[in-house]
């Protein structure tokens, strides 16, 4: 299994509802390692261009306001298949159809307020990555391990 990056934002909402906690320890338990981590207030700009593949669709406008009304935190978690792990994690996008013991089957019930994003591909990881972080904010897991606990 290939090594990957996958963004992950917990949402407003979920910022709100002090769920951060919450979703950073189901990905710490579950073995993913955390390489970069910020609470950001997005702005238009970078909603746009973070969700661009829905840009003209219906939910869109509402998707942007929603998404820059308040702090995100943005993180970047790295593991095997990270990015099919996380999405798995997260569960179905509408609540309605998320899975007991997801993320979004625990703590959600509206589609548009559904607490996490998670990158959807390999490809996509890398350029959301790029969206929220500079590569100097991101730890080299495996070489920072052996310097702190050697
Ligand atoms: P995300 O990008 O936020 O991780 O969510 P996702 O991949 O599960 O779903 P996606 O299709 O990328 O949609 C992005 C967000 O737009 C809202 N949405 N509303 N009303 C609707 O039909 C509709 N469809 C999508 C959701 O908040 C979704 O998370
Ligand atoms: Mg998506």
């Amino acid at each position: 299994m290939a090594i990957e990056r996958t963004l992950v934002l917990v949402k407003p909402d979920g910022v709100q509802r002090a769920l951060v906690g919450e979703v950073v320890g189901r990905f710490e338990q579950r073995g993913l390692h955390l390489v970069g981590l910020k609470l950001l207030r997005m702005n238009r700009e970078l909603a746009e261009r973070h969700y661009a593949e829905h840009a003209g669709k219906a939910f869109f406008e509402s998707l942007v306001t929603f998404i820059t009304a308040a702090p995100v935190v943005a993180m970047v978690w790295e593991g095997p298949s990270a990015v099919a792990l996380v999405r798995t994690m997260m569960g179905a996008t509408d609540p309605a159809n998320a899975a007991p013991g997801t993320i979004r089957g625990e703590t959600a019930v509206s589609i548009g307020a559904n607490v996490v994003h998670g990158s959807d591909g390999a490809e996509r990881a890398e350029q959301e990555i790029a969206l929220f972080f500079q590569p100097g904010e991101l730890v080299d897991w495996e070489s920072a391990q052996e310097r702190w606990l050697s």
